[in-house]
């Protein structure tokens, strides 16, 4: 079910990347269902037409975060067919669990092509016809998996890591243009993206409850949506460790790592 919020005070064009599946899906109903006018992006056209006929509000735009080109077309098309685009998730991304001994060049690769070059794809052109409007609102998608290097986080930690790091980089620019910057951190949340994971994940949340935490974060003035509150202190904690004491943390959870499988 998509969270629900009170009519807005104004319609908005919103954007969503990554809206086929997952928090992007369930946002994008969220504000479709308060009468926003939401652009749905993903590379599945099959499931974004679905989302089309979920909500009149809904109009689908397929286009894959790696083409900068069809990215840059994909937003002059939304504009066009729609208007200026108020408020910008982007939030395509992938997660591929990887340790040091399968570490696999291919995955990391496309994962900072997805999760990291999708998203300035997208920023750039649209960062530009904000700042030409002098108003606008940008919420990039990250993790808490990107405040520091855990185990099996070899491929996605260091996208979004970036991520951060590329949103305090534009906040204060932005913010004399009259367009606001967001980052939004999640902790874990049950969606397909995590659905195949085997590891403990502390304090999971219900899509619903993620929804609801990005809606309120992203009406209230903060630079940092962070949710459930106890995986956001458990990880800020973490980020003010020592080395010497935080490896000695990773050490015990990478000790749970089955041995590689060897030809031998
Ligand atoms: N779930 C969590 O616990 C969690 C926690 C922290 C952060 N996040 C972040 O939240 C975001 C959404 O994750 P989710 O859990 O909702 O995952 P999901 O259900 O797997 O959804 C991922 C979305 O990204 C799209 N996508 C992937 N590659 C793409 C590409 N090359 N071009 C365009 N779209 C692409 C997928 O659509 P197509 O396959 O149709 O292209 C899908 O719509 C991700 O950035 C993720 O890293 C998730």
């Amino acid at each position: 079910m998509s969270a629900q919020f009170s009519a807005p005070q104004s319609r908005q064009i919103v954007w969503i990347t990554g809206a086929s599946s997952g928090i992007g899906r369930e946002l994008a109903l969220s504000f479709a269902h308060d009468g926003h006018s939401v652009a749905v992006s993903a590379r599945s056209a099959d499931k974004l037409r679905e989302l089309e006929t979920a909500s009149s509000n809904v109009s689908a735009f397929p286009v894959d975060v790696t083409d900068a080109a069809a990215v840059a077309a994909t937003i002059a098309a939304i504009e066009n067919a729609l208007g200026p685009i108020d408020l910008a998730i982007l939030n395509a991304g992938v997660w591929h669990p990887m340790t040091a001994s399968r570490y696999d060049l291919e995955k990391a690769t496309s994962s900072m092509a997805i999760n990291y070059t999708g998203v300035t794809n997208a920023l750039g052109p649209v960062m530009k016809n904000m700042i030409a409007r002098g108003r606008g609102h940008l919420a990039l998608v990250s993790s808490v998996a990107g405040y520091r290097g855990l185990p099996k986080g070899a491929a996605y930690a260091p996208t979004k890591a970036a991520l951060i790091s590329l949103a305090e980089s534009l906040y204060a620019d932005l913010k004399i243009k009259g367009v606001r910057m967001t980052v939004i951190n999640p902790g874990f949340v049950a969606t397909p993206m995590t659905e195949r994971n085997t590891f403990p994940m502390p304090f999971i949340v219900t899509i619903d409850d993620a929804v609801k935490a990005i809606r309120r974060g992203l009406d209230s003035n903060r630079f940092e949506i962070v949710f459930p509150t106890r995986m956001a202190i458990m990880m800020k904690t973490l980020r003010l460790l020592p080395y010497r004491i935080f490896f000695l943390a990773t050490g015990a959870i990478a000790k749970r790592e089955p041995p590689p499988k060897t030809d031998a």
